[in-house]
Protein backbone atom coordinates (compact mmCIF):
# COMPACT_ATOMS: atom_id res chain seq x y z
CA UNK A 1 0.00 0.00 0.00
CA UNK A 2 1.19 3.32 -1.10
CA UNK A 3 0.07 6.60 0.85
CA UNK A 4 0.47 10.07 0.04
CA UNK A 5 0.50 12.44 3.04
CA UNK A 6 -0.45 16.41 3.35
CA UNK A 7 0.25 18.71 6.10
CA UNK A 8 -0.69 22.51 5.99
CA UNK A 9 -1.52 22.91 9.39
CA UNK A 10 0.49 25.53 9.95
CA UNK A 11 3.59 27.27 8.34
CA UNK A 12 5.01 24.68 6.71
CA UNK A 13 3.36 22.78 3.20
CA UNK A 14 4.76 19.14 3.57
CA UNK A 15 3.99 15.83 1.46
CA UNK A 16 5.11 12.57 1.61
CA UNK A 17 4.92 8.85 0.10
CA UNK A 18 5.43 6.21 2.50
CA UNK A 19 5.10 2.72 0.71
CA UNK A 20 3.62 -0.05 3.20
CA UNK A 21 4.89 -3.84 3.04
CA UNK A 22 3.26 -6.90 4.50
CA UNK A 23 5.53 -7.62 7.96
CA UNK A 24 5.16 -4.24 8.78
CA UNK A 25 8.16 -2.90 7.06
CA UNK A 26 7.81 0.32 5.23
CA UNK A 27 10.29 2.56 3.16
CA UNK A 28 9.88 6.86 2.75
CA UNK A 29 9.79 7.11 -0.47
CA UNK A 30 9.52 10.70 -0.65
CA UNK A 31 9.46 13.68 2.07
CA UNK A 32 9.34 17.21 0.86
CA UNK A 33 8.90 20.49 2.79
CA UNK A 34 8.37 23.72 1.93
CA UNK A 35 9.05 26.18 5.13
CA UNK A 36 7.59 29.71 5.06
CA UNK A 37 9.95 30.87 7.93
CA UNK A 38 11.07 33.82 5.58
CA UNK A 39 7.82 34.95 4.58
CA UNK A 40 6.45 35.41 8.27
CA UNK A 41 9.81 36.04 9.80
CA UNK A 42 9.47 39.84 9.14
CA UNK A 43 6.07 40.07 11.17
CA UNK A 44 7.67 38.29 14.11
CA UNK A 45 5.19 35.23 13.60
CA UNK A 46 3.11 33.39 11.43
CA UNK A 47 -0.41 35.19 9.86
CA UNK A 48 -2.85 33.00 8.98
CA UNK A 49 -3.78 34.74 6.15
CA UNK A 50 -0.54 34.81 4.25
CA UNK A 51 0.36 31.41 5.85
CA UNK A 52 -2.95 29.93 3.75
CA UNK A 53 -2.42 31.73 0.52
CA UNK A 54 1.52 30.66 0.27
CA UNK A 55 0.34 27.16 1.12
CA UNK A 56 -2.09 27.05 -1.94
CA UNK A 57 0.85 28.50 -4.21
CA UNK A 58 3.25 25.25 -2.99
CA UNK A 59 0.83 22.95 -2.40
CA UNK A 60 0.90 21.71 -6.46
CA UNK A 61 5.14 22.31 -6.36
CA UNK A 62 5.64 20.09 -3.43
CA UNK A 63 3.40 17.86 -5.05
CA UNK A 64 5.62 17.46 -8.08
CA UNK A 65 8.49 17.34 -6.38
CA UNK A 66 7.42 14.31 -4.21
CA UNK A 67 6.43 12.46 -6.73
CA UNK A 68 9.34 12.94 -8.59
CA UNK A 69 11.55 12.13 -5.82
CA UNK A 70 9.63 8.64 -4.98
CA UNK A 71 9.18 7.69 -8.64
CA UNK A 72 5.45 6.49 -7.94
CA UNK A 73 2.55 8.07 -10.83
CA UNK A 74 -0.76 9.82 -8.83
CA UNK A 75 -2.54 6.41 -10.61
CA UNK A 76 -0.28 4.63 -7.77
CA UNK A 77 -1.41 5.98 -4.55
CA UNK A 78 -3.71 4.22 -2.81
CA UNK A 79 -4.75 6.55 -0.15
CA UNK A 80 -4.37 9.91 0.78
CA UNK A 81 -3.96 11.13 4.70
CA UNK A 82 -4.06 14.87 4.88
CA UNK A 83 -4.10 17.01 8.34
CA UNK A 84 -7.60 17.81 8.95
CA UNK A 85 -6.52 20.17 12.66
CA UNK A 86 -5.80 21.23 14.82
CA UNK A 87 -4.16 24.43 13.52
CA UNK A 88 -5.17 27.15 11.67
CA UNK A 89 -8.34 27.44 9.78
CA UNK A 90 -7.71 28.79 6.55
CA UNK A 91 -4.42 26.54 6.48
CA UNK A 92 -5.52 23.49 7.22
CA UNK A 93 -8.37 24.03 4.37
CA UNK A 94 -6.05 24.52 2.01
CA UNK A 95 -4.53 20.89 2.92
CA UNK A 96 -7.92 19.34 3.01
CA UNK A 97 -9.30 20.75 0.16
CA UNK A 98 -5.92 20.04 -2.01
CA UNK A 99 -5.90 16.58 -0.89
CA UNK A 100 -9.90 15.79 -1.74
CA UNK A 101 -9.37 16.61 -5.01
CA UNK A 102 -6.64 14.87 -5.47
CA UNK A 103 -8.34 11.66 -4.13
CA UNK A 104 -11.89 12.39 -5.92
CA UNK A 105 -9.34 12.52 -9.11
CA UNK A 106 -7.74 9.29 -8.60
CA UNK A 107 -11.34 7.69 -6.90
CA UNK A 108 -9.13 6.97 -3.45
CA UNK A 109 -9.92 7.49 -0.32
CA UNK A 110 -9.21 10.13 2.30
CA UNK A 111 -7.76 9.32 5.95
CA UNK A 112 -8.36 12.46 7.81
CA UNK A 113 -5.09 12.84 10.52
CA UNK A 114 -4.93 14.32 13.79
CA UNK A 115 -1.96 16.70 14.00
CA UNK A 116 -0.67 15.61 17.12
CA UNK A 117 -1.88 12.24 16.74
CA UNK A 118 0.89 12.64 13.93
CA UNK A 119 3.60 14.03 16.64
CA UNK A 120 2.94 10.98 19.16
CA UNK A 121 3.52 8.48 16.06
CA UNK A 122 6.61 10.16 14.36
CA UNK A 123 8.93 8.03 16.96
CA UNK A 124 8.29 4.57 15.09
CA UNK A 125 9.25 5.96 12.12
CA UNK A 126 12.62 6.01 13.36
CA UNK A 127 13.00 2.92 16.29
CA UNK A 128 11.42 0.13 15.08
CA UNK A 129 11.62 -1.84 18.40
CA UNK A 130 9.31 1.13 19.97
CA UNK A 131 6.20 -0.43 21.00
CA UNK A 132 2.49 0.76 23.14
CA UNK A 133 2.20 1.36 26.25
CA UNK A 134 4.82 4.46 26.28
CA UNK A 135 4.64 7.90 27.85
CA UNK A 136 4.86 10.69 25.33
CA UNK A 137 6.12 14.51 25.98
CA UNK A 138 5.02 16.03 22.81
CA UNK A 139 6.32 19.81 22.71
CA UNK A 140 6.23 21.86 19.91
CA UNK A 141 5.17 25.38 18.84
CA UNK A 142 1.68 25.00 19.18
CA UNK A 143 0.91 21.91 21.97
CA UNK A 144 2.79 21.08 25.42
CA UNK A 145 1.01 17.53 26.45
CA UNK A 146 2.21 14.90 28.10
CA UNK A 147 0.08 11.65 27.35
CA UNK A 148 0.11 8.16 28.70
CA UNK A 149 -0.28 6.12 24.80
CA UNK A 150 -1.96 2.81 26.06
CA UNK A 151 -2.34 1.57 22.70
CA UNK A 152 -3.31 3.30 19.25
CA UNK A 153 -6.24 5.60 20.41
CA UNK A 154 -6.18 5.11 23.86
CA UNK A 155 -4.46 8.03 25.41
CA UNK A 156 -4.62 9.62 28.82
CA UNK A 157 -3.58 13.34 29.71
CA UNK A 158 -1.45 13.86 32.05
CA UNK A 159 -0.44 17.44 31.82
CA UNK A 160 -0.79 19.88 29.26
CA UNK A 161 -0.09 23.45 28.74
CA UNK A 162 -2.24 26.47 30.65
CA UNK A 163 -1.12 29.08 28.66
CA UNK A 164 1.84 29.18 26.14
CA UNK A 165 3.22 26.46 24.39
CA UNK A 166 7.07 24.83 25.08
CA UNK A 167 8.24 26.21 21.37
CA UNK A 168 6.41 29.10 21.98
CA UNK A 169 7.75 29.85 25.79
CA UNK A 170 11.19 29.38 23.76
CA UNK A 171 10.40 31.88 20.46
CA UNK A 172 8.85 34.54 22.56
CA UNK A 173 11.99 34.51 25.19
CA UNK A 174 14.15 34.75 21.68
CA UNK A 175 12.64 37.70 21.12
CA UNK A 176 12.94 39.24 24.30
CA UNK A 177 16.70 38.69 23.38
CA UNK A 178 16.73 40.05 20.06
CA UNK A 179 16.21 36.84 18.17
CA UNK A 180 14.66 36.72 14.67
CA UNK A 181 11.10 34.19 14.74
CA UNK A 182 10.98 31.43 15.58
CA UNK A 183 13.98 31.64 17.80
CA UNK A 184 13.62 28.43 19.54
CA UNK A 185 16.59 26.91 17.46
CA UNK A 186 19.02 29.94 17.62
CA UNK A 187 18.26 30.60 21.49
CA UNK A 188 19.19 26.50 21.75
CA UNK A 189 22.26 27.15 19.98
CA UNK A 190 23.40 30.40 22.10
CA UNK A 191 22.74 28.11 25.30
CA UNK A 192 24.66 25.21 24.29
CA UNK A 193 27.73 27.68 23.82
CA UNK A 194 28.27 27.94 27.53
CA UNK A 195 27.31 25.20 30.39
CA UNK A 196 26.48 27.21 33.20
CA UNK A 197 24.67 30.59 33.99
CA UNK A 198 24.99 33.46 36.76
CA UNK A 199 21.47 34.00 36.57
CA UNK A 200 18.42 31.68 37.69
CA UNK A 201 15.18 31.85 37.02
CA UNK A 202 11.96 30.52 39.10
CA UNK A 203 11.09 26.83 38.72
CA UNK A 204 7.88 26.87 36.51
CA UNK A 205 4.47 25.54 38.14
CA UNK A 206 6.21 22.76 39.99
CA UNK A 207 3.37 22.12 41.94
CA UNK A 208 1.14 21.96 39.66
CA UNK A 209 0.33 19.13 37.45
CA UNK A 210 0.26 21.66 33.90
CA UNK A 211 2.21 23.35 32.29
CA UNK A 212 2.51 26.66 32.24
CA UNK A 213 5.12 29.14 30.81
CA UNK A 214 3.44 32.88 30.35
CA UNK A 215 5.15 33.79 33.88
CA UNK A 216 8.02 32.62 33.28
CA UNK A 217 8.11 35.21 30.09
CA UNK A 218 7.58 37.85 32.85
CA UNK A 219 10.72 36.95 34.99
CA UNK A 220 12.66 36.14 31.44
CA UNK A 221 11.63 40.01 30.31
CA UNK A 222 12.78 41.66 34.03
CA UNK A 223 15.99 39.89 33.74
CA UNK A 224 16.73 41.06 30.58
CA UNK A 225 16.18 44.69 31.28
CA UNK A 226 18.29 44.37 34.19
CA UNK A 227 20.87 43.63 31.90
CA UNK A 228 20.47 45.50 29.22
CA UNK A 229 23.54 48.03 29.93
CA UNK A 230 25.96 44.88 29.98
CA UNK A 231 24.36 42.49 27.51
CA UNK A 232 27.65 41.43 25.94
CA UNK A 233 27.74 37.70 24.04
CA UNK A 234 28.48 35.97 27.26
CA UNK A 235 25.65 37.25 28.91
CA UNK A 236 23.46 36.44 26.80
CA UNK A 237 24.34 33.21 26.21
CA UNK A 238 24.46 32.67 29.91
CA UNK A 239 20.74 34.39 29.69
CA UNK A 240 19.85 31.95 27.13
CA UNK A 241 20.86 28.70 29.20
CA UNK A 242 18.73 29.79 32.01
CA UNK A 243 16.12 30.27 29.98
CA UNK A 244 16.65 26.98 28.47
CA UNK A 245 17.68 25.41 31.40
CA UNK A 246 14.66 26.33 33.02
CA UNK A 247 11.96 25.21 30.66
CA UNK A 248 13.33 21.79 30.32
CA UNK A 249 13.39 21.75 33.93
CA UNK A 250 10.13 21.99 33.69
CA UNK A 251 9.58 19.37 31.47
CA UNK A 252 11.72 16.91 32.74
CA UNK A 253 10.34 17.43 36.14
CA UNK A 254 6.69 16.46 35.20
CA UNK A 255 7.87 13.39 33.02
CA UNK A 256 9.93 11.89 36.30
CA UNK A 257 6.62 12.59 38.34
CA UNK A 258 4.42 10.78 35.54
CA UNK A 259 7.17 7.02 35.69
CA UNK A 260 6.73 7.42 38.90
CA UNK A 261 2.72 7.17 38.87
CA UNK A 262 2.30 5.35 36.01
CA UNK A 263 5.33 3.05 36.06
CA UNK A 264 5.49 3.14 32.33
CA UNK A 265 9.34 3.56 31.51
CA UNK A 266 8.97 4.32 27.48
CA UNK A 267 9.26 7.50 26.90
CA UNK A 268 8.38 9.31 23.74
CA UNK A 269 9.95 12.86 22.93
CA UNK A 270 8.35 14.49 19.97
CA UNK A 271 7.27 18.10 18.25
CA UNK A 272 9.34 20.52 17.31
CA UNK A 273 11.18 21.31 20.72
CA UNK A 274 12.05 17.25 21.05
CA UNK A 275 14.79 18.57 18.42
CA UNK A 276 16.82 20.69 21.61
CA UNK A 277 19.47 18.90 22.46
CA UNK A 278 19.79 19.77 26.06
CA UNK A 279 15.55 18.41 26.69
CA UNK A 280 17.40 15.02 24.82
CA UNK A 281 20.37 15.39 26.94
CA UNK A 282 18.02 15.59 30.44
CA UNK A 283 15.86 12.68 29.03
CA UNK A 284 18.59 10.36 28.74
CA UNK A 285 19.60 10.51 31.86
CA UNK A 286 16.12 9.88 33.93
CA UNK A 287 17.37 6.38 35.40
CA UNK A 288 15.75 3.14 34.25
CA UNK A 289 13.91 4.13 31.29
CA UNK A 290 14.33 3.84 27.58
CA UNK A 291 13.85 6.84 25.23
CA UNK A 292 12.93 6.70 22.31
CA UNK A 293 12.83 10.10 19.65
CA UNK A 294 11.96 11.02 15.83
CA UNK A 295 15.50 12.02 14.12
CA UNK A 296 15.61 15.34 13.62
CA UNK A 297 13.63 16.10 10.53
CA UNK A 298 10.61 14.20 12.09
CA UNK A 299 10.38 15.71 15.38
CA UNK A 300 9.17 19.43 13.46
CA UNK A 301 6.04 19.40 11.15
CA UNK A 302 6.55 16.92 8.44
CA UNK A 303 4.20 14.66 6.57
CA UNK A 304 5.25 11.47 6.71
CA UNK A 305 3.89 11.63 10.72
CA UNK A 306 0.74 12.27 8.92
CA UNK A 307 0.85 9.54 6.60
CA UNK A 308 2.13 7.22 9.58
CA UNK A 309 -0.97 8.01 11.57
CA UNK A 310 -3.15 7.52 8.93
CA UNK A 311 -1.58 4.09 8.34
CA UNK A 312 -2.12 2.84 11.88
CA UNK A 313 -5.89 4.47 11.86
CA UNK A 314 -6.26 2.22 9.16
CA UNK A 315 -4.98 -1.29 10.79
CA UNK A 316 -6.61 -0.65 13.90
CA UNK A 317 -10.07 0.55 12.02
CA UNK A 318 -9.94 3.94 13.84
CA UNK A 319 -10.39 6.65 10.96
CA UNK A 320 -11.88 9.44 12.21
CA UNK A 321 -15.35 10.58 10.59
CA UNK A 322 -14.94 14.01 9.81
CA UNK A 323 -15.99 15.49 6.89
CA UNK A 324 -13.98 18.68 7.11
CA UNK A 325 -11.38 20.34 8.98
CA UNK A 326 -11.18 20.75 12.61
CA UNK A 327 -8.96 23.78 14.11
CA UNK A 328 -9.55 22.75 17.67
CA UNK A 329 -8.98 19.04 18.04
CA UNK A 330 -7.80 17.68 21.21
CA UNK A 331 -5.89 14.15 21.09
CA UNK A 332 -8.53 12.99 23.84
CA UNK A 333 -11.56 13.84 21.61
CA UNK A 334 -10.18 12.23 18.13
CA UNK A 335 -13.21 9.68 18.26
CA UNK A 336 -15.01 10.83 21.36
CA UNK A 337 -18.43 10.27 18.40
CA UNK A 338 -17.42 6.99 17.39
CA UNK A 339 -17.48 5.49 21.18
O1 LIG B 1 6.27 20.91 15.71
P1 LIG B 1 6.68 22.22 15.13
O2 LIG B 1 7.52 22.20 13.88
O3 LIG B 1 5.45 23.10 14.78
C1 LIG B 1 4.28 23.16 15.57
O4 LIG B 1 3.42 22.27 15.45
O5 LIG B 1 4.25 24.09 16.39
O6 LIG B 1 7.44 23.02 16.29
C2 LIG B 1 8.01 24.29 16.08
C3 LIG B 1 8.52 24.82 17.41
C4 LIG B 1 8.95 26.28 17.33
O7 LIG B 1 8.42 26.95 18.45
C5 LIG B 1 10.47 26.19 17.42
O8 LIG B 1 11.07 27.33 18.00
C6 LIG B 1 10.67 24.97 18.29
O9 LIG B 1 9.67 24.06 17.83
N1 LIG B 1 12.00 24.39 18.15
C7 LIG B 1 12.94 24.40 19.13
C8 LIG B 1 14.09 23.77 18.60
N2 LIG B 1 13.81 23.41 17.31
C9 LIG B 1 12.54 23.79 17.06
N3 LIG B 1 12.89 24.87 20.38
C10 LIG B 1 14.00 24.71 21.14
N4 LIG B 1 15.13 24.14 20.71
C11 LIG B 1 15.23 23.66 19.46
N5 LIG B 1 16.36 23.09 19.04
ZN1 LIG C 1 3.41 20.32 15.02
Amino acid sequence: MKILGIETSCDETAISIIEYFQDSKFKILAEQISSQIEVHQKYGGVVPEVAAREHMRNLPLVLDCALKQSGVSLSEIDRIAVTVGPGLKGCLLMGFHFAQALAFAQGIDLIPVNHIEGHLVAPFLDNTDLSFPFLSLIVSGGHTELLLANSFGDYKVLARTLDDAAGEAFDKSAHLLGIAYPGGPALAKLADQVDQSRFSLPAVMQESDDFSFSGLKTAIALLIRQQERNMDSEVKAELAFAIQDSIVSSLVSKLKKAILNSGVKSICLTGGVAANKYLRQKILEIDGSSVYFPSFSHCTDNASMIVHAGKFQVDNNLIPEQQSVVPRWPIERIREEQK
